[in-house]
């Protein structure tokens, strides 16, 4: 039946009289004619075939929702907040703020935000707001939406999760393999028309609507194909505009390519009010949600997870990347205690040298930044004397967290020379601090918390900027200060 139905729609589709247009992938701007590269973002081979929505020019809010919201019993959030200008002081919180829905999946809830109002500690959706979830194929995202829609479920909210990939019976499944398939709360559909999603919606009335993926929804009275970005714009415009009117939370799915490109993710940024992006390397385990955009919260907050044989594992606080002090030591590897956002890591950071030849040696980072494993091998030649113009040298981070923290320079440049000098570092060492272009090592920003996180993961030395890092009090960890480059060496074993 439902593809009897999506035949028919394709006919009205077809009858409707078009006009063409081309539409940038990257940006959204609209052009006439095909050109090679788009006027507005300079982005190449972007313009897409688009053909232009007569019903697009009426208020596009007056369609689906629209009609649902006059007649359901749902009630607008701010009801009548928009019909005058009014000064600050006098406009009410938004209530949504503070009745945030928490997914109970604590890594996931930090990234999402936490409300400041007092005596609102909680943390997670925010009703009535759009969520886009990105990441590459594969990565995790719907194992991820499906685990928190679970978690919810099972603590008394709506949940409403439409696949537009996979069948209800394989959402179950999966689901039954993430060890929740009891929860009465959580409803699954499979469908890709929007008027059907919607009408579901407006039975089921969840608190929470999982959208799994945007790219496959249409709808039929759009004379565009599926997955198209005139689709992709008028279905999400649609579902952001009923998670405004209904208070509805609405989690968007959305597909990547490793270059960020593909229908649209780009063109969704622009709609809704959080970005989170699921990055990792597919044949890691390791996964790191981060949120690209929140206007609800901060951007600095990542959440740590492993992928298991059943679903996806937080990594809590209490547990770092790199393995925990005291195993043996190894020629090449530092680690370093990396913040992001509030929350402090110990990441292993691991360097190899090999014989290269001189002018073509190659200089090859994974999880780090490329520009400054340059910097600190000129700074390793300059300071340090050590000969490596002709080495090929390849640096990573380990587990694939990529790190961007200046503090990690110590441990990279000690790394390289560890590699070089095979000589490894005592493994109860860890080494936080910048390194200047003159070969000084310069202090990082947080000192006591990271310090702090390596004595509490069994760290008993850290090589500090020399200067005034405090010992932190109760922490046993001895702290060692080097002004430059060669005392740094000098700390090898
Ligand atoms: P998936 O969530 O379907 O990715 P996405 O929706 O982002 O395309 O699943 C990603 C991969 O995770 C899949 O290839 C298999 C693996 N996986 C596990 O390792 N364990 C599990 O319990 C599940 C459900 C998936
Ligand atoms: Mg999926």
């Amino acid at each position: 039946m439902a593809y009897l139905q999506t035949a028919v729609d394709r006919y009205i589709v077809r009858v409707a009289k078009l006009k063409t247009l081309f539409v940038c992938r990257s940006c959204g701007g609209v052009q006439n004619r095909w050109l090679g590269k788009c006027p507005d973002c300079g982005t190449w081979d972007s313009l897409e075939e688009a053909t232009h929505d007569p019903s697009a020019e009426k208020d596009p809010q007056a369609a689906l929702v629209g009609a649902w919201t006059e007649l359901a019993e749902a009630k607008p959030l701010e009801a009548a907040s928009s019909e005058a200008a009014r000064p600050i002081n006098e406009i009410a919180e938004s209530e949504a703020d503070i009745g945030r829905l928490t997914t109970g999946i604590q890594e996931l809830d930090r990234v999402l935000g936490r409300s400041r109002g007092p005596g609102a500690p909680g943390a997670g959706i925010v009703p009535g707001s759009a969520v886009l979830v990105g990441g590459e194929p594969g990565i995790g995202k719907s194992t991820l939406l499906l685990q928190a829609a679970a978690s919810l479920a099972r603590t008394g909210t709506r949940v409403l999760y439409v696949s537009s990939e996979e069948s209800a019976s394989q959402v179950r499944q999966r689901a039954v393999r993430l060890g929740s398939q009891g929860e009465k709360d959580l409803f699954l559909l499979s469908d890709t028309n929007l008027a059907r999603i919607v009408e579901q919606t407006r039975r089921v009335l969840p608190r929470v609507l999982v959208i799994d993926s945007i790219q496959m929804i249409y709808r039929s009275d759009v004379p565009a194909a599926p997955g198209s970005i005139t689709q992709l714009r008028r279905c999400a415009s649609e579902l952001v505009y009923l998670a405004k009117k209904s208070g509805i939370a609405v989690l968007l799915v959305g597909h990547v390519t490793k270059d960020g490109q593909l229908a649209g993710p780009r063109l969704l940024e622009h709609l809704v009010d959080t970005v989170i992006s699921f990055e990792g390397e597919r044949y890691h385990q390791h996964r790191v949600v981060r949120a690209v955009k929140n206007r609800f919260g901060t951007t600095l907050e990542i959440g740590l997870f492993e992928m298991t044989g059943d679903g996806l594992r937080e990594i809590p606080d209490s547990v770092g990347v790199a393995p925990v002090a005291g195993s043996e030591s190894r020629i090449g590897s530092v680690v370093c205690p990396v913040m992001t956002g509030s929350r402090c890591v110990l990441v292993e950071i691991q360097a190899l040298t090999a014989t290269g030849f001189l002018g073509a040696a190659k200089r090859k980072s994974s999880g780090l930044d490329s520009n400054r494993l340059a910097m600190l091998i000129a700074v390793l030649e300059q300071h340090a004397g050590l000969r490596l113009a002709d080495r090929d040298i390849f640096a990573s981070s380990v587990g694939g967290l990529k790190v961007v923290d200046p503090a990690s320079d110590l441990a990279l440049l000690m790394a390289i020379a560890s590699a070089q000098v095979r000589k490894a570092l005592d493994p109860r060492t860890c080494a936080i601090g910048e390194v200047g272009l003159g070969g000084e090592i310069r202090p990082a920003q947080q000192m006591e918390a990271r310090v702090l996180e390596a004595a509490r993961l069994g760290f008993q030395r850290v090589i500090v900027a020399k200067g005034k890092t405090p010992a932190p009090k109760g922490a046993k960890i001895e702290i060692v200060g080097v002004k430059n480059v060669d005392q740094a060496l000098e700390q090898l074993g």
